[in-house]
């Protein structure tokens, strides 16, 4: 008996990386996966079918069903087409997990256009995208539904030379807590992962240098997201699961307790006065 027998998962992004071994991980505890990626580079350029038929072939090999898909997730169309081989080759969706990323890092005078909108587009607006068709055949289904975003430290703690990335995976973040509240009468969790992890994403920053893949790789990621994506988690949405190795920890938006003024309206001079109250 699998955790996930009998259900349909789209996986974006899966053809290598995290999604992958998401791929992996799903297809073991029996479910029956949709392998997309649009098999580019780590920057968005390039594409194929190699990587995800690659994951779909492991899957196969190893017993599971799986199919690819090749569209990329950064258009309402593309998330349209990746959900509908879902529907075309297994009959329904139970589960999508938004992972599929790209990175095009530069401070924020120096960001060119076309580096801010591709990362928007590939991870903000492909996750609504797939999002908005996924959650569309979920609620005519009427049998509730998963969906898993993945955020990043980046986005909710900042990270040096990713103003648009960080902006990115900030609005997915937001994105999981609107959807998370409009998708509920449906049955439909939303939750977000933020992992960090050693991939060809991460293999030259600095903070991994010296890591060892079994202490960090993207293989630890994938639990968690097991987790959400079954009965086990039914109750949990809104969440942001952190994953660094084998720690796993939570991330929420922090509300100062705030001062008050007694009567009428604060001047500037009386906020400067407040102001360690205040934050
Ligand atoms: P990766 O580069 O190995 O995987 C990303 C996958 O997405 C690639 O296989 C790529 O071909 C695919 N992809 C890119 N653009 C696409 C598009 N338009 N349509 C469909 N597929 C597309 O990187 P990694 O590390 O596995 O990243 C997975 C996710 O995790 C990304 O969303 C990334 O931002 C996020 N993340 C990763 C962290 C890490 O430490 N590795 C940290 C925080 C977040």
């Amino acid at each position: 008996m699998g955790l996930l027998d009998g259900k349909v998962a789209v996986i974006t992004g899966a053809g290598g990386g995290i999604g992958k071994c998401h791929a992996l991980a799903f297809a073991k505890e029996g479910a029956k996966v949709v392998v997309n990626d649009l098999g580019g580079a780590r920057d968005g350029t390039g594409g194929g079918g190699a990587m995800a038929d690659g994951v779909v072939e492991e899957i196969k090999k190893a017993g599971g069903e799986a199919a690819a898909n090749y569209d990329s997730v950064a258009t309402i169309e593309g998330g349209k087409a990746v959900v509908k081989t879902a529907v075309d080759s297994f009959g329904k969706i139970d589960i999508l997990v938004n992972n599929a990323g790209i990175l095009r890092d530069k401070t924020m005078l120096k960001m060119a256009e076309d580096m801010w909108d591709l990362v928007i587009a590939v991870h903000l607006k492909g996750t609504f995208a797939c999002t908005q068709a996924a959650a569309a055949v979920m609620k005519d289904q009427g049998t509730g539904g998963r969906i898993i975003n993945t955020s990043s430290t980046s986005g909710l703690l900042g990270n040096f030379g990713q103003s648009n990335y960080g902006a990115a995976k900030a609005g997915i973040a937001g994105f999981t807590r609107v959807t998370a509240l409009e998708l509920q009468k449906y049955g439909v969790t939303v939750n977000a992962v933020v992992p960090v992890a050693l991939t060809r994403m991460t293999d030259d920053l600095p903070m991994f240098a010296g890591a060892k893949a079994g202490e960090i790789g993207p293989e630890f990621i994938s639990p968690v997201v097991v987790f959400l994506a079954s009965d086990l988690a039914k109750d949990i949405t809104g969440k942001f699961i952190g994953i660094q190795g084998n720690m796993i920890n939570s991330y929420s938006m922090k509300v100062s307790e705030g001062a008050t003024k007694a009567e009428g309206m604060w001047t500037p001079q009386e906020i400067a006065d407040s102001i360690e109250k205040i934050l």
